[in-house]
């Protein structure tokens, strides 16, 4: 199976998208653009998952030659109208712990009723010099009151999924990895991954 460049610095994200592969694909071997010296970051300046997801995954695969796997996600908020959304990890502008404190604190006085929310990730491959293949998985949930549990990253912490009591940072990767928006994505958009073969 070709060698797939993984286009993400975000270490929470490899580690799932590797972990999650493993599973449904146990050849695909990915790579780090680390490894490209030319490779730069790429701006995130789309205003959707799926802007970001193909410009990142286009970019990766010119940069390396090889076929590239990028994605974007994020938390949109009923209450907050549908925010951060895709804007999620620039939220407070100072890194996952401070975007919790501003997430908590915008929702102050919000009843647990009125507390839903969904993950969204959109996956993109990309091979070089041609199409670029896109997927979409969701998740939906809710924000708790404080900050609970130590797996996964980001907004796990504060993340119930619909049907449980605990955040995905205290249900930790295996139940997370059953039912995230990341592994929806990534499974929808499996068939493209085989045909690189
Ligand atoms: P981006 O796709 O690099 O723009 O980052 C998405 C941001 O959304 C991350 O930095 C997290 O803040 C948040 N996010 C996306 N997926 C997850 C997840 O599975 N757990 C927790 N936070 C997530």
């Amino acid at each position: 199976m070709a060698e797939i460049v993984l286009a993400t610095r975000n270490q929470g994200k490899v580690r799932e998208v590797k972990r999650i592969f493993r599973k449904l694909l146990p050849a695909a071997r990915f790579v780090s653009l680390a490894g490209f010296p030319k490779a730069r970051e790429v701006r995130e300046t789309g205003n959707t998952l799926e802007e970001n997801a193909g410009k990142k995954a286009r970019y990766a695969a010119g940069v390396s030659g090889l076929p590239a796997l990028a994605e974007d996600s994020g938390i949109f908020v009923d209450a907050l109208g549908g925010r951060p959304g895709v804007k999620s990890s620039r939220y407070s502008s100072k890194g996952d712990a401070a975007n919790n404190k501003k997430m908590l604190h915008e929702l102050r006085g919000v009843p647990a009723g009125k507390r839903g929310a969904a993950y969204k990730c959109v996956a993109a491959l990309a091979v070089p010099g041609g199409r670029v293949f896109f997927a979409r998985g969701e998740c939906r949930g809710k924000i708790g009151f404080v900050e609970k549990g130590k797996n996964g990253f980001g907004y796990d912490p504060l993340f119930i999924p619909a049907g449980f009591a605990k955040t995905f940072a205290e249900l930790g990767p295996r139940v997370k990895d059953g039912m995230s928006h990341r592994k929806r994505a990534l499974k929808r958009i499996l068939p493209a991954v085989k045909r690189l073969a």
